[in-house]
């Protein structure tokens, strides 16, 4: 192997991340990456994905994608401005529209994309953005690259935005951002209150619903409709990556927004169309997730088997669990590992320093029997560190939780059985 000067830069920095235990490596997913899968040469109980309504893999939206792609080709061929626009989108987008009761609605290549593309149109430098503490890595991307002046707020914390917000004065716009469900703690912002302040203060509200919809509302509408705040936000931004189980991004809001926003959102405007088969998927997803509401049930009722069990308030499918430091959340994160699990550690950047953790994702085609080993494994993991807190959360013995899946993956495939379980 040669090693270019570039090569021996990358190494010494890779070494130094190693060193912080901060390196990340991905591990490889050999089948669909529903509840129970393989990784890594592994049959493995799947608690890292964002497929909270079991949706990736169920089997009306596979074949939606498929189809679309037989009708609407493998690709979109373009930009959105450049030929790329398709019926097949604007169906989905009046179908988002009608799902968030706002007006219109605009798709982007990924969740990514939208925030990173909308914050810029809306923003500029003489503007200022309040963002909440913990705001994921697209929207402070798309902050930075507005150059709109960036205030931080305390996470969820309306009087501390007021306060923000009262002292930065000038004629530029204020624009709130924050997520609705956030994204590795699994709280909800409290919309009604910021509404409030927002209005108080004059400042616009954007609000990232990338873990919400799908998941809380009516019908999978988000949280942003849960608290009846839809027309008081100025945009809402989704994604249809995570409960939909496809990929992409949507924004919507006004249909002056969304002109806008095809005007002057630059990762709109110069990247390919979102693919056919994301389309097809997202339009099926959402047909579904309106028609089936006993997923939803179910995804909250083994949520809330594993919030209790671990001993720890909330609601909903994101669980963490902080344990501080890197390297704890490292070997919680492998002791489960080697226990079938699946939880990857988060830690610095994604979330704060000395906030490490464990992040379980649960989703409607998990089984209870399967959050029991998840509890299980964490005991486990407490006593042997001699940590008694953690040790406490779990009891369940492992005779209760079988590691494997009944039946494996493949045979059930050939069942027929890639539907959920519902
Ligand atoms: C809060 C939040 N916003 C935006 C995104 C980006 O969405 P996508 O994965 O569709 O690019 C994510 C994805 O992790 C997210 O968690």
């Amino acid at each position: 192997m040669i090693f270019s000067p570039l090569d021996h830069r990358l190494t010494a920095g890779l070494a130094g991340l190693e060193s912080e235990h901060r390196r990340r490596r991905p591990r490889t997913v050999q089948t669909i990456p529903s509840a129970h899968t393989r990784v890594a040469g592994r049959e493995i109980l799947n608690f890292a994905s964002n497929n909270y309504l079991g949706l990736a893999e169920d089997s009306r939206v596979c074949r939606a994608a498929a189809e679309a792609a037989h009708l609407w080709g493998a690709g979109a061929t373009g930009s959105r401005l450049m030929g790329g626009t398709l019926a097949f989108h604007e169906e989905l987008e009046t179908a988002l529209a009608k799902l968030k009761e706002r007006e219109s609605a605009l798709v982007f290549p990924s969740g990514y994309h939208a925030n990173l593309g909308m914050i810029p149109a809306l923003a500029g430098p003489d503007d200022t953005l309040f963002l909440d503490r913990l705001a994921h890595a697209s929207l402070v991307d798309g902050a930075r690259l507005s150059k709109a002046r960036v205030r931080i707020f305390r996470h969820n914390d309306p009087d501390d935005l007021n306060r923000a917000l009262c002292r930065v004065s000038g004629n530029g716009e204020r624009w709130v951002i924050t997520e609705s469900v956030f994204s590795m703690d699994g709280d909800r912002a409290p919309l009604k209150d910021l509404v409030s302040v927002c209005q108080k203060r004059s400042a616009r509200l954007y609000v990232d619903e990338a873990h919400g919809t799908g998941v809380w509302g009516s019908g999978g509408r988000g949280w942003v409709n849960e608290q009846g705040v839809a027309d008081q936000v100025d945009v809402c931004m989704g994604t249809l990556s995570k409960a939909f189980g496809a990929q992409g991004g949507f924004v919507c809001g006004s249909s002056m927004l969304t002109q806008w926003a095809i005007n002057r959102a630059r990762a709109f405007i110069y990247s390919t169309a979102l693919s056919p088969s994301a389309v097809g998927a997202s339009l099926a997803a959402l047909k579904i997730m309106q028609e089936e509401p006993d997923r939803r049930s179910r995804l909250f009722g083994l949520s809330a088997q594993l919030w209790a069990g671990l001993n720890l308030k909330g609601e909903g499918p994101i669980v963490p669990l902080t344990v501080g430091e890197d390297t704890q959340a490292l070997s919680l994160s492998s002791a489960l590992w080697e226990a079938g699990i699946f939880a990857p550690a988060v830690r610095f950047p994604t979330v704060p320093k000395g906030a490490a953790r464990v992040r379980f994702s649960v989703t409607a085609n998990h089984a209870a029997e399967d959050i029991d080993r998840v509890l299980w494994a964490v005991g486990k993991w407490g006593r042997l560190n001699g940590n008694t807190h953690i040790e406490n959360k779990s009891s369940p013995s492992p005779a209760s939780a079988p590691l494997a899946p009944q039946v494996p993956i493949a045979l059930r495939w050939a069942a027929g059985g890639r539907d959920s379980v519902l």
